[in-house]
């Protein structure tokens, strides 16, 4: 596995979404453990922070532009963090992404794109351009930021889901043609995670609920259920674990010696409490359970 425990040897690596929560943790921990960390965000408006502790901890960390939807961006991007490294990245940490809210009758297909362009297709241009440099050194460690919600299928998040569903599937199957070139393929399955995911979270345009302002909204027949999902979102992250444990988990299985790193790993004590239960439930009794739990 890539180490940056051998201080002689620079070990790279990159973090897409870094202006705040998982992104933003992730490339500080990477950066403390001695990884040269290029912490890429699409506005570097958001950067002071990172860069006010990358000055006060002396850390070796990089800020960079990197919108996952922009092709041009992430060329120049990875072009510049090659030529600076002499050909090398070792690693590579797919996180930037966001939540769309809203049933699917009441999403529009611009906003499900929208949705795929960030989740999936970012993570796809990402890992494209930068697979050249990956096997041209003959390693590398490619860490995909999915979710419970890449396993599990939750009411009123089809868009964001099955974005997480489809990471899931790229994943397992790049996973095969990469390893013959010493390049690993990881999910990193959070729970609910105190971070902006919240605050960022986008609702549907056309998506009505029982407070909208026009009566025709009010009137939808998912009116009720997404008031009662909306209302039920945000208190999850008030006790949520921190982004930092998402960190650790990452840093863990990227420093591991020695060991073949698993397919998939969970993060948050609600991550494996769930999927225990989804393992123990028939279909039909989950459903009823997440039901209960997200829409009474
Ligand atoms: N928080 C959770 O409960 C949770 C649970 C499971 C999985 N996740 C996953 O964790 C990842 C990080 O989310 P977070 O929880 O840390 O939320 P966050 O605090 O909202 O951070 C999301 C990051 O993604 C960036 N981003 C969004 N669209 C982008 C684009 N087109 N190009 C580049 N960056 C973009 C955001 O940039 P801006 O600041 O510019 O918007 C931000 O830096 C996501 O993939 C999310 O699906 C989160």
């Amino acid at each position: 596995m890539n180490t940056a425990d051998d201080r002689n040897k620079k070990v790279v690596a990159v973090v897409t979404g870094s202006s705040s929560g998982i992104g933003f943790e992730t490339s500080l921990v990477l950066a403390k453990n001695g990884f040269v960390t290029y912490a890429t965000m699409r506005n570097l408006g958001k950067s002071n922070k990172i860069i006010e502790l990358k000055q006060k901890k002396k850390l070796p960390l990089e800020v960079l532009k990197l919108d996952v939807t922009d092709d041009k961006s992430i060329k120049e991007a990875i072009e510049n963090i090659a030529n600076e490294q002499q050909g090398t990245i070792d690693v590579l940490v797919n996180n930037a992404g966001y939540g769309l809210l809203g049933p699917l009758e009441e999403l529009s297909i611009q906003e499900f794109k929208e949705q795929f362009e960030a989740n999936v297709f970012g993570v796809i241009r990402v890992i494209q351009e930068i697979l050249p440099v990956m096997r041209k050194q003959g390693h590398g460690t490619i860490v995909n930021i999915s979710s419970v919600a890449g396993r599990i299928g939750f009411p009123l998040t089809s868009a964001y889901v099955s974005s997480k569903f489809a990471l899931e599937g790229l994943s397992e199957s790049i996973a095969y043609e990469l390893e013959p070139f010493g390049i690993n393929v990881i999910l990193v399955e959070p729970g609910v995670i105190k971070t902006n995911f919240d605050s960022n979270l986008k609702i549907g345009k056309n998506v009505s609920t029982t407070t909208a302002t026009t009566t025709s909204d009010r009137n939808s027949p998912y009116a009720d259920i997404t008031e009662k999902r909306i209302a039920a979102f945000k208190p999850r992250f008030e006790n949520a674990s921190p982004p930092t444990e998402v960190a650790k988990v990452i840093l863990n299985v990227i420093t591991s010696k020695n060991v073949q790193p698993r397919s998939r790993y969970l993060v948050g004590s609600d991550a494996f409490k769930l999927m225990e239960i989804r393992k123990n439930k028939s279909d039909k009794e989950f459903r009823r359970l997440v039901m209960e739990a997200v829409l009474k």
